[in-house]
């Protein structure tokens, strides 16, 4: 099983889409895949699911069947983490469900950090608690492949979501709020890294699961719908050719002078993505991918056409990731 987590501080930038629509397009290219929901804001589990469904997997009060009712004896000192409940989406897609409660799991996960450097059993329990899910639901389903998506921010939770994951892909937007994103992310990763790789060495649990915590880069996604539209091109090209050596040395830590000027000409560069418009508002009424719109949810006209490019996108974006993760 290989896991890939999506992340940048900065919000709205099509953190939650990309991992929806690549889980999507990798179950249709025959993986056995499983998305998870560890943004507390629940963002892909609604994407996912329909409303009837949401209010049966979050009744008042009750979490028996998400990430966070998982973790919940675990947190509350009861017990360990329960299985998972993995939603069935499709044959091979299933669905670690998100929960909004996740979010009181913040101040244990900060709080139990630094004991892991007095090997206290406890904190690496809980500090592994979301690894060990994913790892019983890859093995529940088979799973080839984890996406997870993650909140915008630097606090706890994605910190043990993101020692949770093999790689790490980093959706940017051309602007100075996500520039200056990866201005944070890329030393906090490291940060998180070192950090974890002197507390894996002395869980004093034996046979726990905890994880490795390599969060390896795999490159960056230009998102370009959340270019402003009112902006001149000129500072729209400002930010493009910053991205290739921002993300060399904020995230990969080389300094370089002869990074390339066009995202096109970056081997890190995993896509740059169009702003596809009337299909995503389609595709979240529908609660399908863009892709695979059909005429009767309004892919009619040019929007059959777009449909069939997206395709092509997503499944090129999926390609390549696997290639730089080296996944066969
Ligand atoms: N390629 C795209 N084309 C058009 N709209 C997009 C695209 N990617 C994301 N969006 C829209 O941008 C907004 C933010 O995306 P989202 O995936 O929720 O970002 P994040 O998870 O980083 O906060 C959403 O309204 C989403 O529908
Ligand atoms: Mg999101």
């Amino acid at each position: 099983m290989r896991s890939i987590a999506f992340f940048n501080n900065k919000g709205g930038v099509g953190k939650t889409s990309l991992v929806y629509h690549l889980a999507w397009m990798y179950a249709e290219l025959g993986l056995s895949v499983v998305a998870t929901d560890l943004d507390p804001q629940a963002n892909l589990t609604s994407m996912f699911l329909n409303e009837d469904r949401l209010e049966q997997l979050w009744p008042d009060g009750q979490h028996s069947q998400t990430i966070f009712g998982a973790v919940q004896p675990l947190l509350e000192g009861t017990g360990d983490i329960s299985a998972p409940h993995v939603e069935d989406i499709s044959a091979n897609l299933g669905l670690l469900v998100g929960d909004l409660a996740l979010s009181a799991s913040e101040d244990e996960l900060n709080s139990q950090w630094p004991d892991c450097l007095d090997r206290k059993p406890r904190a690496f329990r809980v500090l592994s608690a979301f690894w060990r899910l994913i790892e019983r639901a890859a093995a529940s389903r088979n799973a080839d492949l984890v996406l997870v998506d993650v909140g915008p921010n630097l606090g706890a939770i994605n910190r043990a979501s993101l020692i949770a994951a093999e790689h790490v892909v980093i959706p940017v937007a051309p602007d100075v709020y996500s520039l200056q994103g990866l201005k944070n992310l890329g030393p906090t990763l490291r940060r998180w890294r070192t950090e974890w790789s002197e507390r894996q060495a002395r869980n004093p649990v034996e046979g726990l699961s905890v994880p490795l915590g390599r969060m390896e880069p795999a490159g960056y996604v230009v998102m370009q719908h959340a270019v402003r539209l009112d902006r001149p091109v000129k500072a729209y090209d400002r930010w493009m050719t910053r991205i290739p050596r921002v993300y060399r040395e904020a995230v990969l830590a080389i300094s370089t002078t002869d990074s390339p000027h066009a995202v096109a000409e970056d081997p890190h560069c995993l896509a740059a993505l169009k702003h596809y418009r009337s299909l995503m508002p389609l595709a979240q009424e529908a609660h399908k991918p863009m892709f695979f719109l059909r005429a009767a949810e309004g892919a009619i006209g040019g929007h059959a056409q777009a449909v069939l490019d997206c395709y092509h996108d997503f499944r090129s974006l999926a390609q390549s990731i696997a290639q730089h993760i080296q996944f066969p």
